[in-house]
């Protein structure tokens, strides 16, 4: 096996955000996984002292639709180089009326409405069920919050964001539904990655740009692509700060509960249920 550069933070990077302002980078690995390429070679460095692995998760240049993103190879991959912590960064619409386009959102649940995804590392006769009933790292989301608390940007924590499959986006009464769900935000990445990367016993925190009002909003269109780009052009500097005010936070953190996660999770001889009692 290739000695790869190790790094115990990764960034996954959102559409837009390729770059890191200030990462000094030393390689750029090419990984191969059993479940193959990752989105795109994956870069290491420096930021700020602290080693930091990146990966624009659609590739660079949007290359990659959500269904067809290979979460499997991008958190195996980052496994490989020794990560403990990721912090990804994504756009989202909002279905909270006082949450707007450009507010950092740190969300705290997930609900899963997608379909067509490899969404675990575990089949093919290993059986695992991890504990996902709180989907995020506490420590890696309280550290993303606290970045933007501390750049003056207008940050909420804790929120329920809907991972729908995409690529189109929601009609108006899917829109309306997950908000009576307690939805209040709508995106297309988060899952399957915050569940491998639980299963890969790493931490995985969201940084959320909001960039729409997904289609609910009477006073507002409908989102559209270009209201993305243009809202997300616009946050990529402020992502590009307050990762500066993150990774060092990040690197001062101790051993977390998600970095044991399988630990009671595995099916093994110890579950053997023994004849008599079946
Ligand atoms: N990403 C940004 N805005 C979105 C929306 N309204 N729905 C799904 N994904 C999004």
């Amino acid at each position: 096996m290739p000695n790869h550069p190790q790094a115990e933070i990764a960034i996954i990077g959102g559409s837009g955000l390729y770059e890191i302002q200030g990462f000094s980078e030393s390689a750029v690995v090419d990984i191969d996984t059993p479940y193959g390429k990752p989105s795109d070679v994956i870069t290491v460095g420096e930021l700020l002292d602290v080693p930091v692995a990146f990966l624009p998760r659609h590739g660079r240049g949007h290359r990659v639709s959500p269904t067809e993103l290979p979460f499997r190879a991008n958190i195996y991959a980052l496994k490989t180089l020794g990560v403990k912590q990721i912090v990804s960064v994504s756009a989202v619409g909002s279905g909270d009326v006082s949450v707007v386009s450009s507010d950092l959102v740190v969300p705290d649940q997930l609900i899963d409405r997608t379909r067509f995804r490899d969404s675990t590392f575990f089949e093919g006769g290993v059986v695992a069920h991890i504990t996902f009933a709180d989907p995020f790292c506490p420590a890696v989301s309280n550290a993303i919050a606290a970045g933007g608390d501390g750049q003056g940007i207008p940050t909420h924590e804790g929120a329920t964001l809907v991972v729908m499959e995409g690529p189109a986006f929601s009609t108006r009464a899917e829109s309306e539904m997950y908000r009576s769900w307690g939805g209040d935000l709508i995106g297309m990445t988060a899952l399957p990655e915050a569940k491998l990367a639980r299963e890969a016993e790493m931490c995985y925190g969201t940084m959320a740009w909001v960039t729409d009002y997904d289609c609910w909003h009477p006073d507002h269109a409908a989102v559209t692509v270009d209201m993305v780009v243009e809202n997300l052009i616009a946050n990529i500097a402020n992502s590009r700060i307050i990762l500066r005010q993150i990774v060092p936070a990040l690197a001062q953190l101790g051993p977390c509960d998600c970095q044991t996660a399988l630990a009671n999770a595995i099916i093994t001889d110890k579950y053997h249920i023994s004849d008599e009692a079946r």
